[in-house]
C-alpha cells in the first residue's frame, strides 16, 4: 500500500524515480509525486490520479538532479487530491517526505505543531513528519529522523531528502517493507526490489526501526538510537523481463499464462529422489509435527480462498482439524492456541496487515507459525517461525492469479507432507498423488490454450449487473475465488455460494437470464451438485457448467459447457479457477476498465 522510492547516484534521479514508481504503481495509484534536489532546491511536482497524470504534468517541466525521492498512493488520511499527494514539505521547503503506512498520533503532533504557529497545507497524516524533521534538523538530516521516529506511533516507511544535503536520502521502517538497492556508484530504497531491478539486483532487507542513510558512495544503517547495524545482502533471481508485461496488454493476462512455471517452480526441489516431499523451510522437528493437534489458516482476500483449498487437502490427508479464517477477524476472538497448533498464514505479498497482526497475536500464544508467502525477506515471513516460499515470481497485477496457484501448491505440499511425518498416509500414496501433481503445470497449460470459449462468453455477459458462482466440496472456494475476482475486476455483483446452501435463501436472487456459474468436475458429491443446478435451471438461470474431459453427465444441465482437463478431484482446483481468471478479466476488459489497477484496490494491503 503505497509505493516509495528513493535515489541517489549520478544518473537522472527523475528518470530513475519515475521508472521505479511504474513498477510500483501496482501498491496504489490514488496520486503520485516526486521531488528532485538541484542546486539547494527541492523541485516537487504531484497529481492526483494515475502516474500517467504526474508523468503528463512531468512532461512539461524539466526536474535536473541526481537525488530523487518519488510516491505512488493509495489515500488513507485525506482524498487523493492534488494537495494530498506525496512528497510533503515543511513550510521552507527544506525538507522533502514521502510515506507509506500510517502515523496514529498524528492529531497530536498537528496540535502540537498549528501551537507552534505552523499552517498545515493538507489533509494528510504524513506533513508533520515533514515539520518535525525540519525543526529537528541541525546539519544531520539522519539524526533528524531519528529524533523524529522516536516520536511517531504507527507504521511507517518514510523516504527524505534535505536541501542541504546534496548527496543524502534518509529512509526509516517500522512495520512496514522497506529495500535497499545496492549500485556502483548509486544507491537506492524501495518499497520492494521491483522499484530499482532495472539497475541493481544486489539488495538488503531493512529491518524494524531501523534508519537508512543512502550515499552515492554506500550505504549505512543504524537503530534509532544511532547504532551502526549489519545486515546481509542478498541477490535477486529474476531481473526486469518478469516485471514486464512481455507485449501482454495487461499484466493479469501475462501471469496467468505464467501460472504452469509457477506450480513447477513452487514443486521444484522440494520432492525427493524417492517420489516424497521434503519441506526443509518448516523448520519443525519431527517430533513437533506429530505433536500439532489443530491447524489454523489466516489469510485475506485470494489468499483466504488458498486455505480453504488446504483445509480439503491437510484434513483429508492429515486427519487434523483444520480451520480457516479471515485475518482481520482472528485475534479479535480470542481463539484456543498452543503449542499444539500449527498457524499457516497464506500471504502473496507477505506484508498484509491484517495477517501479520494475527501471526503475531498467534505467536504470542506460542503456536507454530509457518508464513506461506511468495516475498522473500517479507514482514510475515520474518516474524514467523518458518518460511515456505511460493516461488510464482514477482506479481503486479492487483488480482491476484499465479501467486494463488502457487499457494494451492504450497498447501498441498503441506499436506503430503505432514501426512508422511504423521504417518496418516503411506509412501505410496503420498508418491501417487505427488506424480499427480507433477503432471498439473502441463494440464494448465493445456486449458489454456481453450480459453477462447471463455472468452467469446465474457463478452457476452459483460453487461450482467450479477452473477453466481457455485460449487461443492473444493469447488466452493473456487466459486468464492470466481466471483472475487468478477467483482474486483469488473465491478460485477458476484457472490459465490456452496450449492446446496442456495436453496436456503440465495436462490431469491435467480432471475430469468441470471447467469450461474457452476463448478462441476467430477467428485463424489457431483450428483447433489447437477440437482441444485436443476433448481437454479428450473427458475430461469442460464447454466456456465465446468464440467471435466468427457465427463457427459453436466452435459443436459448446462446452457454453457466449459471443459476441464481430468485430474483427481481434490487438485482440480488448480485447473478450475483458471477459466474463472480469464473470464473476470475479460468482462472487465469487455467493460473498458484497468485490468491491472482496479478502483479502490492495492496489490499490497498494510493498513488494518
Ligand atoms: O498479499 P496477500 O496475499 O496477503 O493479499 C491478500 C489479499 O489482499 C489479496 O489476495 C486480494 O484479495 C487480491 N486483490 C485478490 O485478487
Amino acid at each position: 500500500m503505497c509505493g516509495i522510492v528513493g535515489y541517489v547516484g549520478e544518473q537522472a534521479g527523475l528518470e530513475v524515480v519515475v521508472e521505479g514508481l511504474r513498477r510500483l504503481e501496482y501498491r496504489g495509484y490514488d496520486s503520485a509525486g516526486v521531488a528532485v534536489l538541484d542546486g539547494g532546491r527541492l523541485q516537487v511536482e504531484r497529481r492526483a490520479g494515475k502516474l500517467a497524470n504526474l508523468e503528463k504534468a512531468l512532461a512539461e517541466r524539466s526536474l535536473p538532479g541526481t537525488l530523487a525521492i518519488g510516491h505512488t498512493r493509495w489515500a488513507t488520511h485525506g482524498p487523493p487530491t492534488d494537495r494530498n499527494a506525496h512528497p510533503h514539505l515543511d513550510a521552507a521547503g527544506a525538507v522533502a517526505v514521502v510515506h507509506n503506512g500510517t502515523i496514529e498520533n498524528f492529531e497530536v503532533l498537528v496540535d502540537r505543531l498549528e501551537r507552534d504557529g505552523v499552517v498545515m497545507q493538507s489533509d494528510t497524516d504524513t506533513e508533520v513528519v515533514a515539520h518535525l524533521v525540519a525543526r529537528a534538523y541541525d546539519g544531520d538530516l539522519a539524526a533528524a529522523v531519528r529524533a523524529v521516529c522516536r516520536e511517531l506511533e504507527g507504521s511507517f516507511v518514510l523516504v527524505l531528502a534535505h536541501r542541504d544535503e546534496p548527496d543524502l536520502v534518509v529512509a526509516a521502517r517500522r512495520n512496514l517493507p522497506l529495500v535497499i538497492g545496492l549500485g556502483d556508484g548509486e544507491n537506492f530504497v524501495g518499497s520492494d526490489v521491483t522499484a530499482f531491478i532495472a539497475h541493481t539486483r544486489e539488495a538488503r532487507v531493512v529491518e524494524q526501526d531501523q534508519v537508512v542513510e543512502v550515499r552515492r558512495g554506500g550505504v549505512t544503517v543504524t537503530d534509532l538510537d544511532g547504532a551502526v547495524v549489519e545486515g546481509e545482502t542478498y541477490h535477486v533471481d529474476w531481473d526486469t523481463d518478469a516485471a514486464e508485461k512481455g507485449g501482454y496488454e495487461f499484466f493479469m493476462l501475462k501471469e496467468i499464462e505464467e501460472q504452469p512455471q509457477a506450480v513447477r517452480d513452487t514443486l521444484g526441489g522440494r520432492l525427493t529422489p524417492e517420489g516424497l516431499v521434503h519441506l526443509d523451510e518448516l523448520s519443525m522437528s519431527d517430533e513437533d509435527l506429530r505433536g500439532i493437534e489443530q491447524v489454523f489458516v489466516i489469510a485475506c482476500g485470494s489468499s483466504y480462498h488458498s486455505g480453504l483449498i488446504g483445509k480439503y487437502a491437510v484434513e483429508r490427508w492429515c486427519r487434523l482439524p483444520v480451520q480457516v479464517e479471515m485475518a482481520s477477524e482472528f485475534r479479535y476472538r480470542d481463539p484456543v492456541l498452543g503449542r499444539n497448533t500449527l498457524v499457516i498464514a497464506i500471504s502473496q505479498s507477505g506484508e498484509t496487515a491484517d495477517t501479520l497482526e494475527a501471526v503475531r497475536h498467534a505467536r504470542s500464544q506460542r503456536a507454530w507459525v509457518l508464513a506461506v508467502t511468495n516475498t522473500l525477506g517479507s514482514t510475515i515471513s520474518r516474524e514467523s517461525d518458518a518460511a515456505l516460499y511460493t516461488r510464482a515470481g514477482p506479481e503486479v497485477a492487483v488480482a491476484s492469479t499465479k501467486a494463488v496457484i502457487a499457494q494451492i501448491t504450497a498447501m498441498y505440499l503441506v499436506g503430503l507432507y505432514l501426512s508422511g511425518i504423521r504417518g496418516t498416509r503411506d509412501a505410496d500414496e503420498v508418491r501417487a498423488h505427488l506424480r499427480d501433481l507433477q503432471e498439473i503445470p502441463d494440464l494448465i497449460a493445456e486449458l489454456l490454450t481453450r480459453m477462447e470459449p471463455v472468452r467469446a462468453l465474457a463478452r457476452e455477459i459483460a453487461d450482467e449487473p450479477r452473477v453466481l458462482f457455485l460449487g461443492r466440496h473444493v469447488g466452493y472456494p473456487i466459486a468464492l475465488e470466481g466471483a472475487l475476482k468478477l467483482k474486483e475486476l469488473a465491478y460485477v455483483s458476484a457472490e459465490g455460494y456452496p450449492a446446496g446452501e442456495i436453496k436456503h435463501g440465495p436462490i431469491a436472487l435467480v432471475d430469468q437470464g441470471t447467469p450461474v456459474v457452476v463448478i462441476a468436475t467430477r467428485h463424489a458429491l457431483q450428483a447433489k451438485l447437477l440437482n441444485n443446478v436443476q433448481e437454479v435451471r428450473a427458475r430461469g438461470a442460464r447454466t456456465i457448467v465446468l464440467a471435466t474431459d468427457g465427463d457427459e453427465s453436466a452435459v443436459a444441465h448446462a446452457d454453457v459447457l466449459l471443459r476441464i482437463p481430468d485430474t483427481k478431484s481434490l487438485l482440480a482446483p488448480l485447473l478450475t479457477i483458471v477459466p474463472l481468471q480469464v473470464l473476470s478479466a475479460e468482462v472487465a476488459r469487455a467493460r473498458g476498465l484497468d485490468v491491472d489497477q482496479p478502483r479502490n484496490l492495492a496489490k499490497s494491503v498494510t493498513v488494518e
